[in-house]
């Protein structure tokens, strides 16, 4: 039987009857200000899970991005920092802003924004930096805190890979302003578009609902509002999922263990940081012959995915912001060699052992 990269009916199937009567909920709320409850409701019930001060239910990864960078008063012609090894959404939420991304490189072991590259890419102009946690792995927190406290730079956390994800014992989401798309593909995702927002500054998050709650006050302040709340549905369906994340991403760690167990002997793999929880969003190992090992792997019936074929600073959309001069040699080298394995919820021990002896036997052929 084939092994899928993705299959969200099944990874979903047992949410099904606890989902159903989260609908029901929906279907009976009657008025605007008990749908209104409902969503504080699930915002506060997050805000609990990640030991947050608040949390705001939103449409989007993207959404929350862009906010966040506009509530911390980014704008034109500001810079801000941020990985180039990322989904696009990132580099796309400080342009739609129409604020100037900065690239910088990548830890060589946990694929993570470099601190050191964060500091030399510091300008006068510089006035956010966005750690992404990517695959599900913490960035170094502690670096890039010290470098926000020197350079009074508010740091964005794009978490859209790690609800739940530790660093030092803090979960991500309380360093910076937390990120997290529940698109759903996401350990907490839903299905179609979603995202939330975690803060800890009550300024702050008064600042975000502004931008959020816009209504026909003559007094009210003047703001670019696109409507952007989560759904109830989607709301709905996450309240249902949340008492089962941290089941979820044990099952993703111990699905990683046994990965690592059979196969960092032949592949490089994400590390992560000492004091550091990766969730595992995804599973990546690096291979200098992706294309072939991608397309040996399916004629044996097992899908892995490129995710990021292309770092952001190689796109045309971005080249106009790349400095000519700058260099990303360690995001180059993940980039053309990152391959995502299968790490769907419900593998089996057995399935990982047929991937991982079909990845043994390719090395075997092209060593
Ligand atoms: C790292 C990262 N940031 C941001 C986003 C944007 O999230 P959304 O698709 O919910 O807008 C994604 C979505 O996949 C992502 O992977």
């Amino acid at each position: 039987m084939d092994i899928p990269f993705e299959d969200y009916s099944r990874e979903n199937k047992f949410l099904l009857p606890v989902a159903i009567k989260q609908f029901r909920e929906v279907f009976g709320l009657s008025n605007d200000d008990d749908q209104e409850r409902f969503l504080n409701g699930f915002e506060a019930r997050f805000a609990k899970f990640n030991f947050s001060e608040y949390a705001i239910a939103v449409n989007s990864g993207t959404t929350a991005l862009e906010l966040s960078l506009n509530a911390l008063g980014v704008k034109k012609g500001d810079e801000v920092i941020l990985p180039s090894y990322t989904y696009i959404a990132t580099g796309l939420s400080v342009m739609n802003l129409n604020a100037i991304p900065v690239f910088a490189d990548i830890d060589k072991d946990t694929w993570t924004i470099s601190p050191g590259s964060i500091r030399k890419n510091i300008t006068s102009k510089t006035r956010a930096i966005i750690a992404v946690h990517i695959h599900g792995n913490p960035c170094a927190m502690k670096d890039i805190m010290e470098i926000s406290r020197k350079h009074r730079l508010p740091v964005i956390e794009d978490a859209s890979h790690a609800h739940g994800a530790e660093y030092d014992g803090i979960k991500v989401g309380n360093f910076g302003v937390g990120c997290f798309s529940c698109y759903t593909n996401k350990n907490f995702g839903c299905f179609g578009n979603a995202g939330l927002i975690t803060v800890n500054n009550k300024l702050l998050y008064k600042a975000i609902l502004g931008l959020i709650k816009v209504s026909n006050d003559p007094a009210g302040p003047l703001s670019h509002r696109t409507p952007c709340r989560m759904g109830l549905f989607e709301a709905a369906f996450l309240n249902a999922k949340l008492p089962f994340l941290g089941e979820i991403n044990e099952k993703m760690v111990y699905l990683a263990s046994l990965y690592k167990k059979k196969i960092s002997a032949f592949f490089n793999v994400q590390k992560s940081e000492k004091n550091a929880k990766n969730v595992y969003r995804d599973f990546v190992i690096l291979t200098k012959d992706r294309v072939r090992l991608e397309v040996f792997l399916r004629k044996k019936g097992i899908i892995a995915k490129s995710r990021y074929r292309s770092p952001l600073h190689k796109m045309p959309y971005f080249r106009g912001f790349v400095n000519p001069a700058a260099r990303l040699p360690v995001t180059d080298e993940v980039s053309e060699a990152a391959l995502a394995l299968p790490i769907p919820l419900f593998l089996s021990g057995e399935e990982i052992d047929r991937i991982c002896c079909t990845l043994r036997k390719f090395v075997s052929l092209h060593a």
